[in-house]
């Protein structure tokens, strides 16, 4: 198959959300903290009938719909979360409710962990198998879906909540250059999952900002050295159209880009201008380890950076800081955001993807666009997406209602024997919610 990559996509976050300017005056934090200081507009968070189950069976459903995808034509399915709801069972075997009711069993596939990294692993595995001899000539599914939460402290304003459906096949809108990718992996604990009974992470918060940018770095010296391998020549920015990051918070994304910007500089590519290297002249022969910690590289750079990233990366940020960190979901929802933004320009341009997820693993891709042939058209994409409209459609909730939810959300984690409100007057109509966890903790769920 040629041109293997991403056909179809749909976005699915809860209706459910908190402004972060409310939430940080409600924390006691100082004003400008979450909005400027971490870059975030407002936090998504899943109520009590709401999680990464009932999301992704929302999502699937609504792909399928929208695009006319027959669940018979679909061989494999993929999910990437790091939400544990049961250490054996996986997400996937929850969707397969909706293709057996088709009388479809026959589709490969299982969940991917690792952080915000599983959604990646997964849309990998089915690229893969559409280019591989063992494809049977059906569409491979990727399923993104997690809900971020953290306990109450500095971390907490960067959660967030979606799922993201991403159909997978040949002669796509959205094509892998599949010799284009750059990984680094390594053992660190930045953030993990230790405390099986809690749904909170334990989270070195400085140490998994450092992290990220050190995989930056490596992954974009072996993506340039993979590029100059297969193109005779020197890769800058330039190169790209756009830059799409993970989005822990915004924040992040402004000083990795400027942190690309950097590395053109230090490699004597074409992007940084005259004006640029003297301003980033003094921080040359900086080590490695100096330049994560040095704040006025850090400022200097983000500089520089600024009329590039207002291009090439701005686009991509809508969702992210509107839903917050979505996990896995995160970094294709910065690209829905880019698509959402600029579907009739994106015809015949490069799109490099950064995916990190913590403990750690890192992979640099590149994606190239054109418009496609409807159903499966970058505009037919957009406007299912509707992302403006799910946005604008939100309800806001106060911060003391916000941590109610957490509260309850926290005794619920792993319990067994209840039912919800069955509350789904907030949902669209389609969305699948939570009603009840039964005595064997079968999990049931339904749809509005
Ligand atoms: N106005 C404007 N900016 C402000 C204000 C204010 N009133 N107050 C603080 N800031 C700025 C700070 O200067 C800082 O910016 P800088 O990084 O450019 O210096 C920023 O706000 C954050 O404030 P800090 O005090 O440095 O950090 P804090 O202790 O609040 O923690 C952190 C922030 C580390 C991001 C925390 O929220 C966290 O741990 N989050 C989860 C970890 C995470 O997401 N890691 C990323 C990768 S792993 C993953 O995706 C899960």
């Amino acid at each position: 198959a040629k041109n293997v990559g991403i056909i179809a996509m749909d976005i699915y976050f809860p209706p459910t959300c908190v402004q972060q300017e409310v939430l940080e005056a409600h924390d006691g934090a100082s004003k400008g903290k979450y909005t400027i200081g971490l870059g975030q507009d407002c936090m998504a968070f899943c109520s009590e009938v709401e999680d990464v189950i009932s999301m992704s069976l929302t999502v699937v459903t609504s792909l399928l719909e929208k695009y006319g995808v027959d669940p018979k034509q679909i061989g494999r399915l993929e999910v990437g979360s790091e939400t544990v709801i049961d250490k054996s069972k996986s997400i996937k075997t929850f969707i397969m409710q909706i293709f057996e009711a088709c009388g479809n069993t026959d589709i490969e596939g299982v969940d991917s962990t690792n952080a915000c990294y599983g959604g990646t692993a997964a849309l990998f595995n089915c690229v893969n198998w559409v280019e591989s001899a063992s494809w049977d000539g059906r569409y491979g599914l990727v399923v993104c879906t997690d809900s971020a939460v953290y306990a109450e402290g500095p971390a907490r304003p960067t959660g967030g909540a979606a799922a993201i459906a991403m159909l997978i096949g040949p002669d796509a809108p959205i094509a892998f250059e599949s010799k284009l990718r750059g990984s680094h992996m390594a053992h660190v604990y930045d953030f993990y999952k230790p405390n099986l009974a809690s749904e909170y992470p334990v989270v070195d918060g400085k140490l998994s900002q450092t992290c990220y940018l050190m995989a930056l770095d490596a992954c974009y010296k072996y993506f340039c050295h993979k590029f100059e391998k297969l193109e005779g020549k020197q890769f800058s920015i330039n190169d790209a159209e756009y830059f799409v990051f993970h989005s822990p918070y915004n924040k992040l994304v402004q000083k990795s880009f400027a942190r690309l910007v950097f590395n053109d500089f230090t490699r004597n590519a074409s992007s940084v201008d005259e004006a640029g290297k003297e301003k980033l002249a003094p921080f040359a022969s900086l080590t490695g380890d100096e330049s994560y910690q040095n704040r006025d590289l850090e400022k200097a750079s983000q500089q520089v950076a600024k009329p590039l990233y207002d291009a090439k990366v701005q686009p991509t940020t809508l969702v992210p800081k509107q839903v917050g960190n979505m996990y896995t979901a995160s970094i294709y929802a910065a690209f829905a955001s880019l698509i959402h933004n600029k579907h009739s320009a994106l015809n015949d341009k490069r799109v490099i993807l950064f995916s990190y997820g913590s403990g750690l693993t890192a992979t640099m891709f590149s994606l190239r666009l054109r418009e496609g042939q409807h159903p499966f058209s970058l505009s037919n994409i957009a406007s299912i997406m509707n992302v403006g409209e799910k946005l604008k459609s939100r309800h806001e909730f106060p911060p003391e209602k916000f941590v109610e939810i957490m509260q309850l959300m926290e005794h619920r984690y792993g319990a067994k024997d209840f039912v919800t409100n069955k509350d789904c007057s907030l949902l669209a109509p389609g969305t699948y919610y939570l009603t009840e966890v039964d005595s064997m903790y079968r999990r049931f769920y339904a749809k509005k």
